[in-house]
């Protein structure tokens, strides 16, 4: 076990934070003897993936980061299914890209999301009308209270917008491999804009499908190697039915999107036409121009000063709208 003291700027695609101590795992074996040692020295872990998620506070003396490199893919057929079990350190699109050219469906809409395996459950990864819980069998996890390798099957994940159990008891599991059921048979989902232009072709494939994904996506996302950023930075807020009544009185145009329970409603919208922040540049820090959802870091910026910026667009709305956007990165601090 190696333990090297980092810039941990160079490990968050937002490129923030401060000094931290970091070490590499391969393996469950490593993993335990890691978690182990934390114990022992009264340090806190985190679990890195590749940090594109991820907002490092500018101090972090307690912390030992995790960063896991577990790599590997597998297939198993068992009729119109395949399953294909991932190691958590394997990059998302790798998988999504290798099931792709093996002509199955399943992935195709979740292209080009950053990050990796172990890191897509967490937060539900979803884009253009699907969410990794719509193709998820089980996981296999390490139970830090246990130290023993368990499996846990969809219905126990919690799988929400965003949202699931690794969230919601983020000390207890680390996810080790996560198996997923793709098809053989084609099950586009057009739904979405722009992929429902696909909709007049006579036969499409998940190919076609990933590329007319990435091409949105290249266009509307800043590239986080040259604007450093971590995608969405908050959640689209889901408000109640008569909350969205009383919005759509006072916004005519305010996009309501039926859920369980009431309206969703695009924060990028929000940001947009109440904080009116969209391309919206303070210092070192801004919403992208083509989605102000994401925040970008523009210069040398530091965590204090992307969080006073975001929390001066979670005011400006909750003033205006009563409605209270909240951060969907992974904070660590
Ligand atoms: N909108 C604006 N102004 C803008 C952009 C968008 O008003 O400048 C409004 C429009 O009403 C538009 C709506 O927001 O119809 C939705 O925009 P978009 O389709 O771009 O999706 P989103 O809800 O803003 C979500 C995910 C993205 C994902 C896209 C596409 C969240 C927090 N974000 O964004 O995920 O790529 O849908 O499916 O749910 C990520 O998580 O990092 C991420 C990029």
């Amino acid at each position: 076990m190696e333990i090297k003291t980092v810039d941990l700027k160079q490990y968050s695609s937002l490129r923030v934070g401060g000094e931290g101590k970091l070490v590499e795992v391969t393996s469950t074996v490593e993993l335990v003897e890691v978690i182990m040692y934390a114990q022992k020295e009264g340090l806190r872990i985190h679990i890195l993936g590749e940090g594109t998620n991820t907002f490092f506070a500018d101090s972090l003396e307690n912390f030992l980061i995790v960063r896991m490199l577990s790599r590997g893919i597998s297939f198993e057929e068992h009729g119109d299914s395949i399953f294909v079990t991932a190691f958590a350190g394997e990059s998302w699109d790798d998988v999504v890209q290798f099931s792709v050219e093996k002509g199955l469906w399943g992935l195709e809409n979740l292209s080009y999301i950053p990050g990796t395996v172990g890191a897509a459950p967490v937060q539900n990864i979803g884009a253009y009308g699907v969410e990794l819980a719509d193709v998820f069998v089980s996981l296999s996890a390490l139970d830090r209270e246990t130290l023993n390798v368990v499996e846990i099957d969809k219905g126990a994940c919690n799988f929400g917008y965003r949202d699931s159990l690794f969230k919601q008891q983020s000390n207890r599991y680390i996810i080790l491999s996560v198996k997923l059921e793709l098809s053989k048979k084609p099950r586009a989902v057009l739904t979405y804009k722009p992929l429902d232009s696909l909709l007049v072709k006579e036969t499409i494939t998940s190919y076609d499908v990933r590329e007319l994904v990435v091409a949105t996506r290249m266009t509307k996302l800043p590239n986080y190697a040259t604007h450093p950023n971590t995608g969405s930075f908050f959640k689209n807020p889901v408000v109640t039915t008569e909350e969205g009544v009383r919005l759509r009185g006072k916004y005519e145009n305010i996009p309501l999107i039926e859920v369980v329970g009431g309206y969703k409603i695009p924060a990028a919208w929000l940001i947009e036409h109440v904080a009116e922040m969209k391309g919206v540049r303070m210092g070192n820090v801004g919403t992208w121009p083509s989605q102000p959802l994401v925040i970008v870091n523009y210069g040398e910026a530091d965590a204090e000063e992307v969080m006073a910026f975001s929390g001066e667009i979670i005011k400006k709305i909750k003033e205006a709208t009563g409605v209270e956007l909240e951060r969907e990165v992974n904070f660590v601090m």
